[in-house]
């Protein structure tokens, strides 16, 4: 019965999270703000599930790892340590005759040139003239651009600086939430009874001035990310960089339960000089298999960095053997829209019903669906029925995320819950009030069943948790 239409399942998506209340385009009374998307009421919820989950697994369940919640705001000598400010930078075209200005790998992608990543600037540049004719503006069509260059993608701001020549000497909006890690490394050590290996996970916005903003939520200039740094010795690093892999690969595959074959590893060939290796986890988008998560090796480069920058020592002496190491760090990285975006991929499915109609459900996993349980009364002019509903509501809500519905017929009340989610609708109907039991339907399944109120809680409290 059930069948994923892959035929432009990516404007299926976006138009029911514009309908549905998971994501709206920025700004949109005022014509919309480009690359930015708030999260609606469901997409708040999914959102924050998200990250109580990544959290749970990260933090929680680890006690080898602690949490931290760095500024957005930081010593702007930071981002020279880290290299952002003079080589956090993608190649940029404009078409010469509409301006749309386009990532010249993005085009050359499109046009089936692959780019290597790591590629100079006259390399990428060269590589475009090359291929000049197969190049089309994405907004136009035409292929007549101006020359490559460089531009950074660090957001600046005036944060504290009241002169007209702020741009002089800007402070930066944070373009990775790991360097507010690396800058508390030793605060965290100091304050608490950490020892090596041990990591440090934080959850926060970041911001790219990202030239073209693709695919939705994919990559937008405003996204929040969950980055885990692992400090570990020279020689354990490699070790710890496995074991990492296999703990990220099982996030996704047996906590999330994303199918497996949706995601893949992908190695990166062209390394940068620091790094030891870098994977990335990669899930089948709409648009093909795409970067969902890094989990990179970095050598000592970012502690060796901030120890020469801040003029402070970052070394590390192990309490046992006395030997004295800069940490290497191992990161999971990953955009909290993305992990969104691929369950929005995996759970959004279309069906044909026994009787012809046909329904859009959100087969998300229960544990993160944004609503669990809907409560409706059968009809909404009887008020019996409203209020015994709204009695049952009143007690599941404070055990389960719950919406009280009595809009439209029931039917289309099981569409929209459909269409959120939404894993058990409850109706309360006339032989509620004559025997005390409701009907609970189960979103994938459709079938109803009888329960008891006394035993609805503890029902619920068995799907759900
Ligand atoms: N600290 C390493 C780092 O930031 P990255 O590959 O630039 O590495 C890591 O980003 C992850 O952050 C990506 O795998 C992706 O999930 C997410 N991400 C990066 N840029 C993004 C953007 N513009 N919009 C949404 N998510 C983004």
């Amino acid at each position: 019965m059930a069948e994923k239409e892959e035929n432009n399942l990516m404007e299926k998506i976006v138009s029911l999270c514009k309908r549905r209340g998971f994501v709206y385009p920025s700004s949109e009374i005022y014509g919309g703000f480009s690359s930015c998307y708030d999260y609606g009421p469901y997409g708040a919820e999914l959102e924050s599930s998200i990250k109580k989950m990544w959290w749970d697994y990260m933090v929680q369940f680890r006690e080898d790892i602690i949490g931290l919640n760095s500024a957005i705001f930081m010593h702007p000598k930071i981002w020279e340590a880290s290299g952002h400010v003079s080589g956090f930078a993608d190649p940029l075209t404009e078409c010469k005759n509409c301006h749309t200005r386009s990532r010249v790998d993005h085009l050359l992608e499109d046009a089936s040139v692959i780019a290597d990543e790591k590629m100079s600037e006259k390399e990428i540049a060269d590589l475009f003239k090359k291929n000049i004719q197969k190049i089309k503006c994405p907004n136009c069509g035409k292929s007549d651009f101006t020359e490559v260059k460089k531009f950074n993608l660090l957001v600046k701001s005036n944060l504290g600086n009241f002169t007209d020549d702020w741009q002089k000497d800007p402070v930066y909006l944070r373009g990775e939430t790991c360097q507010g890690i690396y800058v508390n490394y030793k605060n965290v050590l100091d304050s608490t009874r950490s020892r090596i290996p041990f990591g440090i996970a934080q959850i926060g916005k970041a911001f790219r001035n990202e030239i073209t903003a693709r695919q939705f939520i994919f990559r937008t200039r405003e996204f929040e990310q969950m980055e885990m740094q692992y400090f570990t010795s020279p020689k354990t690093e490699m070790q710890e960089y496995e074991k990492l892999r296999e703990y990220r690969w099982k996030f996704y595959t047996e906590y999330l339960s994303i199918k497996e074959k949706n995601l893949k590893w992908h190695k990166h060939d062209n390394l940068v000089f620091y790094a030891k290796e870098a994977f990335d986890i990669e899930y089948n988008f709409p648009f093909g298999f795409k970067e969902l998560e890094g989990v990179h090796a970095r050598g000592d480069y970012d502690l060796t960095q901030h120890s020469k920058f801040s003029k402070t020592d970052l070394s590390y002496t192990d309490p046992e053997t006395k030997e004295k190491y800069t940490p290497h760090i191992i990161e999971s990285s990953v955009g909290v829209a993305r992990i969104m975006l691929a369950l929005m991929t995996e759970a959004y499915t279309e069906e044909k019903l026994e009787d012809g109609e046909e329904r859009i459900v959100m087969k998300f996993p229960v544990k993160l669906a944004p609503v669990k349980v809907a409560v409706f009364p059968l009809l909404k002019n009887k008020p019996e029925l409203v209020k015994k509903a709204k009695a049952v509501f009143d007690v599941l809500k404070y055990k389960f995320m719950c919406e009280f519905d009595d809009n439209g017929n029931i039917g289309k009340r099981y569409r929209r819950q459909d269409e959120i989610g939404t894993p058990f609708c409850v109706t309360i109907d006339f032989d509620t009030l004559e025997n005390g039991d409701v009907t609970v339907r189960d979103r994938d399944t459709m079938k109803q069943e009888r329960i008891k109120i006394e035993d609805l809680q503890s029902f619920l409290n068995n799907k759900i948790n």
